[in-house]
């Protein structure tokens, strides 16, 4: 039983289930680099405080080095019976290096060093999360520079409702990743602080330096309560709250990319890279990627319920619980870098098909707004004015025209004040040009919004 790091104290090992039960190292393996990084900084501090010798921080540092070598070549050989990641890489380097290996873990216990590696790594996620949600602004800023002047119905509860053009649409999905860099910009501050120094819970004795460790590892500042350092992951939970979050966003923008790929509908084609055929239809070009981003949401929010469930009812400090914290947060940010890097790819290879937009969008009476706001403008109040157009409306419901079709002998039966400006408008472009204000469809409007995201990221 001499693999285990508190053997001494136990007359009997554990089954081989309950060894397999109790093990991270299949999981927290990939923690490894992190792991060494924290170690690093704590064996700089031990030294620098006089704790361990300068000599036993040369042979730590070499043994690391090699250890990382080992692990870049696949060359480390990671044991179950070693339980974690932690004890994986602590063992290794006392069997290189002998008593120094031994004197790392002064002042240090895996409940403040598991902390830290979690926080190191999931601060690296955040990064590259950023950087894609940018990338996924830009590609969409692009797009809809492109088609700022390209119309299509806009809707409410899925029936037309106002022209709207395709730029301001997907600028709407920019807005939304927008918000989500800022979450994940204001998660990273509270990830950013340093566990190390809180030991098992309570402290330790030794005369410790946590400030100098959090400089050596670029943390913000230090956790103040040693408690609370070993057993919240409300960080991660914030993250995936985040990462939640930019699952729905693309959900719901997956969803109408489905939609408009609909040959019903027919506003846009994927390239096919992102779609699959049918292995009995032969005529089928499926949007599988955006299905599975939709599906993929799923899975995220789930762990975000899991980590809130896994802490809610833990007593201080540290418990074993915890260790369930990993799978789902590591889940977690891979489903979003992946998916955010497709995306990114996926958005400018988006072929749009103007004229399906625009024909959809002269269906359903999608410029009754204008023509009510219009007639508030030569000074009827506006609850009359929608009286008045729904009545014309209803006239070429029957007719089975639109609204810009009527004569202007026609529209004036509806009201006097009608003159021949109207079918300014009443044009789709007249529509969408006079929402010029910020926030509004206008092309000019989109065209403004888009070159400032383009700037910006
Ligand atoms: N593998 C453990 C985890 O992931 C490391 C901390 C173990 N601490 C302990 N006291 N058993 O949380």
């Amino acid at each position: 039983n001499k693999a285990h790091a508190w053997s001494a104290r136990f007359s009997e090992p554990v089954s081989e289930l309950v060894k397999r039960y109790t093990a991270s190292v299949d999981f927290d393996k990939r923690l490894a680099l992190f792991d060494i990084q924290g170690s690093l900084a704590h064996a700089q501090m031990l030294t620098q405080a006089g704790v361990i010798s300068q000599q036993d921080l040369t042979d730590i540092q070499r043994g690391m080095e090699q250890i990382i070598t080992e692990i870049q070549n696949n060359q480390f050989e990671w044991l179950l019976d070693l339980e974690d990641v932690h004890l994986n890489i602590e063992k290794r380097l006392v069997e290189l290096i002998g008593d120094a290996g031994k004197r790392l873990h002064t002042g240090r216990s895996r409940n403040d060093q598991v902390a830290t590696d979690i926080r190191l790594w999931l601060r690296a996620e955040i990064d590259q999360s950023v950087d894609l949600l940018k990338q996924l602004q830009k590609a969409l800023a692009q797009l809809a520079l492109e088609h700022a002047d390209t119309i299509l119905p806009g809707f409410t509860h899925l029936q037309v409702a106002q022209p709207v053009t395709f730029g301001h649409h997907l600028l709407a999905y920019a807005e939304m990743f927008g918000r989500d860099i800022e979450r994940l910009q204001d998660c990273r501050k509270r990830v950013n602080r340093l566990p190390l120094g809180a030991a098992a819970l309570a402290g330790t004795t030794f005369p410790i330096d946590r400030e100098y460790t959090a400089t050596l590892l670029g943390f913000e500042g230090v956790c103040r309560n040693s408690l609370d350092a070993v057993s919240d992951r409300d960080f991660a939970i914030e993250f995936c709250a985040a990462a939640a979050l930019i699952m729905t966003h693309i959900s719901r923008f997956s969803e109408e990319l489905i939609i408009w790929m609909s040959p019903r509908v027919g506003f846009i084609e994927l390239a096919d890279r992102f779609c699959t055929g049918s292995s009995i239809m032969p005529q089928k070009k499926n949007p599988d990627v955006p299905e599975l981003a939709r599906g993929k949401t799923g899975r995220v929010t789930g762990h975000l319920m899991a980590l809130l469930t896994l802490m809610k009812a833990q007593p201080l400090a540290y418990n074993k619980d915890n260790q369930e914290d990993k799978e789902g947060l590591f889940d977690a940010a891979d489903t979003i870098r992946d998916t955010l890097t497709i995306f990114v790819d996926m958005i400018a290879g988006i072929q749009v098909k103007a004229e399906a937009m625009r024909a959809a969008a002269l269906q359903g009476f999608a410029t009754a707004t204008d023509l009510a706001d219009y007639l508030v403008k030569k000074g009827l109040p506006f609850r009359d004015a929608h009286e008045t157009v729904a009545l014309a409306v209803r006239e070429c419901e029957q007719k089975g025209c639109d609204l810009a079709d009527l004569s202007l002998e026609a529209l004036q039966a509806f009201h006097p004040s009608i003159e021949n400006d109207v079918f300014d408008v009443l044009t789709l472009e007249g529509s969408v040009a006079a929402r010029n204000h910020i926030g509004g469809t206008a092309p000019e409007r989109v065209r403004i919004e888009a070159q400032r995201l383009l700037e910006q990221n």
